[in-house]
């Protein structure tokens, strides 16, 4: 498993809901939670890694002890999550970990009410500000094939377009290498794996 970069089809590729909690199910949450500690990252969504299933990771505590201890997992797995409310706004500095590098000021609501489910299939109900609310945005975005460079404003839009063809560039390049498949053999893969989720 590794993380994809824009612009890898799975970006854009609507996730589907989790139906059941497996073993699989649980070896992908595993997986993910290291790379986004690997990576020093706030979250991680499924679709980041080229599977299509509505399913995230949050290390909303900012802790990284935490780490290689699987307890941890039910504070840090998502599934089939969903926005119930949203209040306020609030401007700031957002990341990707598919787009390394490339930092713009995002508006997001600054309070979210959030329900999903932990790995042990129990619904749940978050409320989250600031950072937090900002973070559960953005991942669940993902889910959707929405990105935060949809969500950047004019200004941020316009100082992005220059990284956004660098980022094209090395992923052509890396196809015209055969180091990743030709875009429609991802979505053929990304289509068989929607029917097992
Ligand atoms: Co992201």
């Amino acid at each position: 498993m590794k993380i994809v970069n824009y612009p890898h089809p799975s970006l854009r590729y609507p996730a589907v809901p989790v139906t059941k909690i497996d073993a699989r199910l649980k070896q992908f949450a595993r997986e993910m939670r290291d790379l986004m500690f690997e990576h020093r990252g706030l979250g991680l969504a499924a679709p980041q890694v080229g599977i299509p299933f509505q399913l995230l990771v949050l290390n909303l505590s900012g802790d990284l002890e935490k780490k290689a201890d699987d307890s941890a997992l039910l504070e840090t797995v998502f599934i089939n999550p969903v926005i119930l409310d949203r209040k306020g706004n609030i401007d700031d500095e957002e990341g990707c970990l598919s787009f390394p590098g490339l930092y713009q000021k995002v508006r997001r609501a600054k309070n979210v009410v959030v329900q999903a489910y932990n790995l042990n299939g129990e619904a749940l109900e978050i409320t989250a500000s600031e950072l937090p609310s900002r973070a559960w945005q953005h991942e669940i975005d993902h889910l959707h094939g929405v990105l935060y460079i949809d969500k950047m404003g004019p200004v941020g839009k316009l100082a992005s377009r220059a990284v956004l063809k660098d980022f094209e560039r090395d992923y052509h390049k890396a196809q015209e290498k055969g180091e990743i498949p030709p875009d429609e053999v991802i979505l053929k893969e990304l289509a068989a794996l929607t029917a097992t989720a």
